[in-house]
């Protein structure tokens, strides 16, 4: 019960946000209700390799990824991989050698650049690494190591800062999907983890939207749900920061993406890409993702 009064409070909490963000900000946007497949939204496909690999396996799977991936055409796909912090340097190696021009993303990082915080890793130092992306704000993070709205917003700004992209994770969780709070949990996000960003800077993210009870089940949303969240999403960004934003902003999703998956949510007109987990240490599935058919 109290859990439910909670979340009632944070959609009413919502709605007076998104209303002031709307008189007060940017650009009221005009609302299109015409969605088609973007023809400037470049496809991405990101691996999230998680707390998984040692070393050798860790090379083993971006040498497998690369040569796998090699007829994709990186300018009709975007591909990157996200191995854990130590496999960075080694996997950038491989990566940067790739056919595909695979990316290196992180998974993760600190809002501080430097000083006494120990076991975190700044944003400059995974651009020395080679990173051009990292994910930012993943369930995970939030539920397992608590980390807050506030801080993912310090995060983003300072991932943008050191010149890496930022995979913004957001999504609801199980409860609050079943209340049908899906669409008003993702915008109370982005409002508060985009919070201060100017249009220019939201134009650069890369959003991923992860429902949280997707995230490892096998119960990957449908096409439908998924498509209506990301329909959702960039209707928020184009009432926030305007058209040519919302336009621009590549939407992902993940949550038990897999090679039977991908198809038909890549056909889905506001899905421009997945944020891939357990499918994604399999180098032959990764690639079949990457190979999408739309
Ligand atoms: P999954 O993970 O594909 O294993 O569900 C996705 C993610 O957590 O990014």
């Amino acid at each position: 019960m109290m859990k439910i009064i909670c979340i009632l409070l944070v959609v009413a909490f919502l709605a007076i946000t998104n209303a002031f963000q709307s008189t007060s900000s940017v650009n009221r946007g005009r609302h299109s209700s015409i969605s088609m497949i973007h023809p400037k939204r470049l496809p991405f496909i990101a691996g999230n390799w998680k707390m998984n690999t040692d070393l050798k396996s860790a090379i083993a799977l971006a040498t497998e990824v690369s040569e796998l991936t090699k007829t994709c055409d990186p300018k009709k796909v975007e591909i990157a991989v996200c191995p854990p912090f130590p496999f960075l340097g080694q996997v950038g190696d491989i990566v940067s050698n790739s056919p595909s021009q695979i990316k290196l993303g992180a998974q993760n990082c600190f809002y501080e650049l430097k000083g006494a915080y120990t076991g975190a890793v700044s944003a400059p130092m995974l651009k020395s690494v080679g990173c051009q992306y990292s994910l930012i704000g993943h369930s995970e993070r939030r539920k397992i190591f608590s980390e807050t709205d506030g801080a993912i917003n310090h995060v983003v700004e300072r991932v943008q800062e050191a010149g890496i992209i930022p995979i913004l994770c957001i999504g609801e969780t199980k409860e609050e999907y079943e209340l049908g709070l899906n669409e008003e949990i993702c915008t109370l996000q982005l409002c508060k983890d985009l919070k201060g960003l100017t249009p220019e800077q939201v134009s650069k993210i890369v959003i991923a939207y992860e429902p949280v009870w997707a995230i490892g089940t096998g119960l990957s949303a449908t096409p439908e749900i998924a498509q209506s969240v990301h329909f959702a999403i960039r209707k928020w960004l184009r009432r926030i920061y305007g058209d040519d934003v919302a336009e621009m902003v590549r939407i992902q999703y993940g949550g038990s993406v897999t090679p039977e998956t991908v198809d038909e949510l890549m056909r889905c007109p506001d899905i421009d890409g997945a944020l891939v987990g357990g499918a994604s240490l399999v180098a032959k599935s990764f690639a079949r993702i990457a190979m999408f058919n739309r």
